[in-house]
């Protein structure tokens, strides 16, 4: 069976998570893919820290030399450089990319997209929008033969967890927003989450591949929940509502400066019989709405490792069907396939 070398970029929550999967998956991984995924080389900041489950000698601080000769390189360092440069070189050298990087990509999608096409290799990006839910490929594939109309949503895990837990549990914003930073939801410096630029960035992202235009997070009008109070979220409950941080991309059709889209988040009042009320914890959930359609809904784990990782190694295949196979990515599992016995109703 072939190989192929996997660099990676960045080994925080989601890289651990990421390196973990690949080298204890390696047969399960080598099947779908059609080639053995090799993890050649981890680049992180500091080689000497340790990261179970991770060899050392896989860990350098030289990202240039990790990426050279790579087939797939994952990036997931986040911020804007290196990372662009980074990417960058690994698509001109040939390599496909996976990158969660939200803040990167909504500055410089179409540079990026570009670079890859002009080096007729992939770079993917599920992970950068919801964590684990498929959206970036349903709005920016499935979807692209209809026309989107709106896309509408939680998705900023961080955020959603701290307004959940100060109004189910009545817990201070402070105490929510070290408790998700424990739990991994959050970005490096979690102003990004609470200031609404991490959901910005998603919506820049999901308003340029739903409207095939080129926005970007200086196009997204923005407001976070540091203005959010203990009361507010108590009066919104006596009057039966929940505040949510919500993402809204839409088409405008007839706004007073003429057609046009926009994109902006804020926190919002929400009916508690809402479906939007209902997403706890640090889920996320996405409405979208096309013309032939209809209203689509996808919910599910927006941040962590373990949800982010599934989304970034979705890719990792993905991309590394297409070397192997040209994108059949057919695989058959010795399994057997058995016939329930299904009960039979009255
Ligand atoms: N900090 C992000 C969030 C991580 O809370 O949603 C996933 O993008």
């Amino acid at each position: 069976m072939k190989s192929l070398h996997v660099a990676m970029l960045g080994c925080g929550v989601v890289g651990t998570e990421v390196a973990r999967r690949i080298l204890e998956n390696g047969d399960d991984l080598a099947q779908r893919t059609g080639a053995r995924l090799e993890l050649t080389a981890v680049a992180v900041r500091d080689a000497d820290k340790e990261r179970p489950g991770i060899p050392a000698e896989l860990l350098t601080t030289d990202a240039q030399a990790a990426i050279a000769g790579a087939d797939i390189v994952i990036e997931l360092m986040g911020g804007i450089e290196p990372a662009r440069e980074l990417i960058l070189a690994a698509l001109r050298s040939g390599a496909s990319v996976v990158t969660a990087n939200k803040a990167l990509l909504a500055e410089s999608y179409g540079e990026l997209m570009q670079a890859a096409d002009s080096a007729e290799v992939r770079l993917e990006h599920e992970a950068a929008v919801a964590g684990a839910i498929p959206i970036i490929r349903p709005v920016g594939d499935s979807l692209a033969g209809d026309r989107i109309t709106r896309v509408m949503g939680i998705v900023n895990g961080t955020t959603n967890y701290i307004l959940d837990q100060m109004d189910s549990e009545g817990w201070d914003f402070d105490t929510a927003l070290r408790t998700a930073q424990e739990l991994g939801f959050a970005e490096a410096d979690p102003t990004a989450d609470i200031g609404g630029h991490d959901a910005a960035a998603k919506a820049a992202i999901l308003a340029a591949i739903a409207f095939h235009t080129p926005v970007t997070i200086d196009d997204v009008d923005v407001e976070g929940i540091t203005g959010v109070t203990a009361d507010m979220i108590e009066t919104a409950r006596a009057q039966g509502f929940t505040i949510k941080l919500l993402a809204i991309c839409e088409e405008l059709a007839d706004s007073p400066e003429g057609p046009g889209v926009s994109a902006r988040v804020y926190p919002a009042l929400l009916p508690r019989d809402h479906v939007l009320s209902g997403v706890g914890g640090a889920f996320n959930a996405v409405f979208v709405e096309a013309e032939a359609a209809g209203e689509l809904m996808f919910y599910g784990q927006g941040a962590g490792g373990a949800p982010t990782a599934s989304a970034v190694l979705g890719d990792v295949v993905s991309v590394g069907r297409r070397k192997v196979l040209g994108g059949r990515g057919q695989y058959e599992r010795a399994v057997a396939v058995r016939r329930p016995v299904l009960p039979i109703s009255a």
